[in-house]
């Protein structure tokens, strides 16, 4: 018999999941710790205790369930790393918070709820969201708290990059510290939800690339951003919130958008075939948009490749090479 000390402050109705049956959900009566994990109904995402690159911190945290190299896409206590996570619980409170307690029962980290809950539950969907709901209520639109409207630093298909208007709540996603620390990078892939809506990249309080506003078919400097085999993309405004999103056309796919450590926003695709991510393309908006690309005496056209020119009577110091995104479509679909 294993000693489970969380068992000295927490009511002997707190059951111990069983992490031989896979369940996508728990309730204020079930404990997630060290070993556990919660796996999303069809298999894709799971969540658990795990540790980034060379780092002996734990984390809770979601990552892909079925592929063999550990892609975290969301980290809960990325500020507050647990040098041990044995004694650790996982638990839902009957208000509908998550805790995160260690062994001593400190909080490590918990969720927040804008109203209190009767009988709520967590569960991971297949989306790779973590939701706080009423049991039985799969309306997302009611659920008290969701992974998704607290990024890290990755942009998953369907999740919303903006502003709720009515708490005036961002969503937008930071870069990791190192692929060994997931505390807050100076790296922010927001959106700009006023005057026309624009997504920009910060690096620390500089920006760094600006996709231009939207013009009701893509962002403007964004000429890569354009119908595609791949997946749909739209922008929504309306009294209640104002976001961007992409939905991919076959949800089997893995697919990920990453704010990197360098300040480049990546894209990666999880091929089968030789079990790896591709890096699919760097969206870093218009290549034209990021600030003096091309130097002094040098012209910007998104329409060539590479972008940079020169003005007439100067000659190229460097060769910069443009995306080619349409290309890189049709690689991906050779691929796919
Ligand atoms: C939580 O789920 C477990 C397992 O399904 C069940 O035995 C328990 O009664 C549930 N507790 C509540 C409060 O619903
Ligand atoms: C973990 O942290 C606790 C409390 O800060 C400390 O007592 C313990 O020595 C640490 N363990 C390791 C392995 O660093
Ligand atoms: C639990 O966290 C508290 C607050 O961070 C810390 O003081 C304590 O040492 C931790 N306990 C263990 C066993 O790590
Ligand atoms: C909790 O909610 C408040 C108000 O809705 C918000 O300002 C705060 O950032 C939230 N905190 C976390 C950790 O989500
Ligand atoms: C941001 O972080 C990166 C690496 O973590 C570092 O190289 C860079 O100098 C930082 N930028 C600023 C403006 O501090
Ligand atoms: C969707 O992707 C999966 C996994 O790559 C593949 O097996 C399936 O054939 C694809 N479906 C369509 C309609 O392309």
């Amino acid at each position: 018999m294993k000693y489970f000390p969380m068992l000295l402050f927490c009511s002997s109705l707190l059951l111990i999941i069983e992490s031989s049956t896979a369940i996508d959900t728990i309730n204020t009566t079930q404990l997630v710790r060290e070993g556990d994990t919660i796996v999303s109904a069809g298999g894709t995402y799971e969540l658990g205790f795990f540790s980034p690159g060379k780092s002996k911190n734990r984390y809770l945290g979601i990552w892909y369930s079925k592929i063999s190299v550990q892609t975290a896409v969301w980290v809960a206590n990325r500020e507050t790393p647990l040098n041990d996570s044995s004694g650790v619980i996982l638990r839902l409170t009957n208000q509908g918070i998550l805790v995160l307690l260690n062994r001593s029962g400190s909080l490590i980290w918990s969720s927040n709820i804008s109203r209190p809950a009767k009988n709520p539950v967590a569960q991971l969907l297949d989306s790779g969201n973590l939701v706080v709901k009423e049991e039985g209520d799969d309306n997302l639109e009611n659920s008290l708290w969701q992974s998704f409207e607290h990024p890290g630093d990755t942009f998953m298909p369907d999740m919303k990059q903006g502003r709720n208007r009515i708490t005036g709540m961002d969503w937008y996603m930071t870069s990791w510290k190192s692929p060994d620390d997931p505390s807050r990078g100076n790296i922010t892939y927001i959106l700009v939800p006023y005057g026309y809506p624009e997504i920009l990249v910060m690096e620390d309080s500089r920006v760094k690339y600006r996709s231009g506003p939207w013009n009701g078919m893509r962002f403007s400097g964004t000429p890569h951003l354009k119908p595609n085999p791949v997946y749909t993309f739209g922008f929504v405004f309306n009294d209640k919130e104002i976001f961007y999103r992409y939905h991919l056309l076959n949800s089997s796919k893995l697919w990920r958008v990453v704010a990197s450590q360098n300040g480049d926003i990546t894209n990666f695709v999880w091929v089968d075939k030789t079990q790896s991510w591709l890096l699919y393309g760097t969206a870093n908006t218009d290549n034209c948009e990021r600030y003096s690309l091309c130097g002094a005496n040098g012209i910007c056209s998104i329409s060539n490749s590479p972008v940079c020119d020169c003005l007439n009577g100067f000659v190229p110091k460097i060769k910069k090479t443009g995306m080619q995104w349409i290309g890189q479509v049709a690689v991906l679909e050779r691929f796919l």
